[in-house]
This record gives structure tokens, C-alpha cells and sequence, in this order.
């Protein structure tokens, strides 16, 4: 029995195929091989013996979305109801993945999972949308809410800082915050909701008990929660100090209204987990030792 992931390519999709193993037997799908779009792609994949379906699979051009509605939509919204209408022939388990975008950012605390949502743009949207599918949903799942995420692959605020490094000076936004959350330690949460402290081979039947009772929307924190500003601050400190970079950019903060994007995005993305803690005895993840074995590697 296999534990299917989606958007195997991805930031997170990549991070779950890393740490595949005989009690986590993740098996990751590129988007040629499982369209999430196309529902005969699901129907062909799934069947009795997946032991789960993690959905990493999204679109995620934030900026994008503002002009691709649709697209957003098919894929967010419509595709993960297909995920769970299949899912539900069989029983299947299954973990989304979802955004702190699904709120507007003027909450003066953290988002708890019982806040209403209130996306300010299309993405988030159409994220929430997808969202609303798992309260009826007749299966074992968890939807999961991420923030800020970075990984090993694909474009990221690291990738973008480490890319733009060789300027001068940079101007970078310090009056959003949140948490950066390594796709690594997502994928280590995900591992820990569906097999904890197994160490047998999962089997649906083993993932259901787990899910059962425990099903619903989660949110993940990553401390210290920071700026856009101060987390560029930690890259280039960090980074020059692994000899990643030789110079730190002269960085300058500035406030989103001087940083125009085509989606509007909200200036407080954190999320408060008190949940993930009772139900899975999860913590909050503290992203800096990610970010330095992030840098290290690609010294
Ligand atoms: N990135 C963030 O900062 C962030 C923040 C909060 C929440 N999230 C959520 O976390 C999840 C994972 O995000 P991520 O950062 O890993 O995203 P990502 O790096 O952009 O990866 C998205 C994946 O989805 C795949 N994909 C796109 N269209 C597809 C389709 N029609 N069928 C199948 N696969 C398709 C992509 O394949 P290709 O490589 O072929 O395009 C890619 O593998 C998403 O649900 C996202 O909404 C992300």
C-alpha cells in the first residue's frame, strides 16, 4: 500500500518524495503522469490498496491568478472536489494543502482554524473554495494550512533573495509578516499526521484510524514569526556565512503601498496551531535550522 502524492515536482510534492521510505512509502506524481485537472487521472491512480493521497498539486502564481480566474478555479477548487469524490469511492484518506491566503492579513493576532475566511484575491479565493469541499467530505483527511513556504526546488522568497544577491541594494517589504515554512518540515509534519510513531508499513486502514475522529482543517506555525524584511535580513546573513554569497546587498524596508503587485496580499499571515499540538502533539516548527541546511547544501 502507497501513499500518493500530487504536484510531485513542487516545493512540498519534492520534499514528500525525500523522505520516502519503507514506513512512509510515498510514491510522487509529476503533472504528466496525474493532471489533477483531469478526473480519468485520478480514477486511474487511485484504488483499494492506496493507503493515502496527499494533494500537493495547486496553482500557485498568486499574481497570475488575477488574470486566470478559471485556471485558479479548475484547479483549486474543482480538481480538489474531484480528489475527494474519488477518494470517497474507496475510502481514501487524504491531506491538502492550503494558505494563510484564504484570510485578509488585518486580524491583529494569529489565525485560528475557526476564523471565517475572507481571501483579498484570486488565489486565495479560489483555495478557500477548495477548502469548503472538505466540510462534507465523506473520508479520513486533513487540510492543512501552510505559510510562506520555501523549499529546494521551484521559486521561492530565498531563491528570489539569493538570485538578486549580486545588487547593490534592495528594497524589500517589512510591513507584511508571518512565518517561512520550510517545505522540509512540512513534509516531516505530514509524515508524523499519517504514520507518527509507526513501525510497521501504514495501511489505509492504520492511516484512517489516525484521521478518524481527528479529520479537519489545521493550521501550521513556523517561528519566529518575521517580516518580508527581516527574513531577507537572516537569508544574507546566513548565506554569506556558508559562503554562499560573498557580499550582503544594502537591504531597505519599505512599506507594501511602494511594492505594487497585481494580487493584494495580506499584511498579517500568521497562524496559531494549537490544534496540529492536541490532536498530533505537533509544535510549532522553528524554520531557521531548515534555512541553514538549505544554504549549506547549496554552498
Ligand atoms: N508556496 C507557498 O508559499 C505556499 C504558501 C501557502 C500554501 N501553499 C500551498 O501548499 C501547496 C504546495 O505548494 P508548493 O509551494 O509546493 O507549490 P509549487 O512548488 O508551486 O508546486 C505546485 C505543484 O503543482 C503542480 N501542478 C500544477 N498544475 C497541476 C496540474 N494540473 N496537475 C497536477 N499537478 C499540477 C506543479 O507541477 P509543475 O511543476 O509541472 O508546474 C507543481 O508540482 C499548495 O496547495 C499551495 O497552495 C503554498
Amino acid at each position: 500500500m502507497t501513499i500518493l502524492v500530487t504536484g510531485g515536482s513542487g516545493q512540498v510534492g519534492t520534499a514528500l518524495a525525500g523522505l520516502a521510505e519503507r514506513i512512509f512509502p510515498v510514491v510522487a506524481f509529476a503533472r504528466d503522469d496525474w493532471d489533477i485537472s483531469r478526473s480519468s487521472d485520478a480514477a486511474r491512480w487511485i484504488n483499494a490498496d492506496t493507503a493515502a493521497v496527499v494533494n500537493c498539486a495547486a496553482y500557485t502564481a498568486v499574481d497570475h491568478a488575477e488574470d486566470e480566474r478559471d485556471l485558479a478555479f479548475a484547479l483549486n477548487d474543482a480538481a480538489t472536489a474531484n480528489l475527494i469524490e474519488t477518494c470517497e469511492r474507496f475510502g481514501t484518506p487524504l491531506v491538502h494543502l492550503s494558505t494563510d491566503y484564504v484570510f485578509d492579513g488585518t486580524k491583529p493576532g494569529a489565525y485560528v482554524e475557526e476564523d471565517a475566511v475572507c481571501p483579498v484575491g484570486v488565489y486565495g479565493q479560489s483555495k478557500a473554495a477548495g477548502d469548503m469541499h472538505f466540510a462534507n467530505a465523506d473520508i479520513p483527511h486533513v487540510v492543512l494550512r501552510v505559510a510562506w513556504v520555501f523549499g529546494s526546488v521551484g521559486r521561492s522568497f530565498v531563491e528570489t533573495m539569493l538570485r538578486l544577491a549580486p545588487r547593490d541594494e534592495l528594497t524589500v517589504v517589512n510591513d507584511q509578516i508571518g512565518g517561512p515554512t520550510p517545505a522540509r518540515a512540512i513534509a516531516e509534519v505530514i509524515r508524523t499526521i499519517l504514520v507518527g510513531r509507526e513501525t510497521h508499513e501504514p495501511t489505509k486502514h492504520t492511516i484512517a484510524e489516525r484521521l478518524r475522529g481527528a479529520s479537519g482543517v489545521y493550521h501550521l506555525a513556523s517561528e519566529p514569526t518575521v517580516s518580508w524584511f527581516e527574513f531577507a535580513e537572516t537569508i544574507f546573513e546566513r548565506a554569506r556565512y556558508f559562503g554562499v554569497i560573498e557580499r550582503v546587498p544594502r537591504l531597505l524596508p519599505i512599506p507594501s503601498s511602494e511594492y505594487p503587485t497585481k494580487a493584494r496580499r495580506p499584511n498579517n499571515s500568521r497562524l496559531a496551531m494549537k490544534k496540529l499540538e492536541l490532536a498530533f502533539g505537533i509544535h510549532p516548527i522553528d524554520w531557521r535550522p531548515y534555512l541553514d541546511d538549505f544554504l549549506r547544501e547549496s554552498a
